[in-house]
């Protein structure tokens, strides 16, 4: 998966170019303050990818990011100069210190493919929560929307790169297989192909509300989020 990521990190933000992500900041933005109890503004971006949700957040918030590809972080950095980004895994992170905000977004949490894993991530999380801060965690789908043999296709026809991203999605008990194939052309690489092999942890809702009230957290699930599935939201009581 890291493997994944390095090799895509050079291509992430053209392949995501249609993505609101200014939009999302500002709706991510009105949630912190409707929930967020504590009075900081330190925010923690875990699983931050090429930054692109702090470049929008950091005119508010003193953000952080954390994330297991050094290849996705050297892009983050480039972009958020003044940023501090952090090589970790949300599963071991220890960073001494806490935070009023955290995010993981655009389905990061669907990486962590055992309930152990995700235990121990949703207690770091909190962990590294002040009191009354807020934790956001945007799964891409959950049991309850996870489906076997959905399609999708994404092509875009940009002046510098073609991308065309195709798959077919296959459900194997708790996990969920995106298989996600992408073909990119640039004049500088040619022709590259290569496949997502990442199987994707499918929990239930009531699995993230129960493990997030475990860890210390109030919750609610919010709907409408930032794109399809909704928001979990957890408070550090
Ligand atoms: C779909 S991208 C999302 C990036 C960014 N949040 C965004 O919205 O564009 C998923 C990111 O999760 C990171 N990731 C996957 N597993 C992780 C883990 N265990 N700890 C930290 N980051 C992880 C990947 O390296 C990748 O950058």
């Amino acid at each position: 998966m890291t493997n994944f990521y390095s090799r895509l990190a050079k291509y992430y933000d053209q392949m995501y170019s249609f993505i609101d992500y200014q939009g999302n900041a500002t709706k991510l933005h009105k949630i912190i303050q409707q929930y967020r109890k504590s009075s900081g503004s330190s925010l923690l971006d875990i699983a931050c990818g090429t930054g692109t949700h702090i470049k929008h957040l950091m005119g508010k918030y003193q953000a952080t990011g954390l994330d297991l590809s050094k290849e996705m972080l050297e892009i983050a950095q480039e972009k958020c100069k003044d940023i501090e980004f952090i090589q970790g895994n949300m599963v071991t992170m220890d960073l001494g210190r806490s935070f009023d905000v955290i995010t993981c977004l655009f389905g990061s949490i669907g990486y962590l493919t055992t309930h152990d894993d995700l235990v121990k991530a949703i207690n770091t999380f909190s962990k590294h929560l002040v009191q009354g801060g807020v934790v956001i965690i945007e799964p891409i789908f959950t049991l309850e929307t996870a489906r076997d043999g959905s399609m999708g296709i994404i092509c875009l026809d940009l002046p510098e790169i073609k991308i065309a991203r195709t798959n077919v999605s296959r459900k194997e008990d708790d996990l969920v297989y995106l298989d996600f194939h992408f073909l990119i052309s640039t004049k500088e690489n040619g022709t590259e192909h290569f496949v997502d092999p990442s199987p994707m942890g499918v929990f239930s809702r009531d699995t993230y509300l129960q493990l997030m009230q475990e860890s210390g957290l109030s919750t609610s699930f919010i709907e409408p989020g930032l794109a399809k599935e909704g928001l979990f939201i957890g408070v550090k009581n």
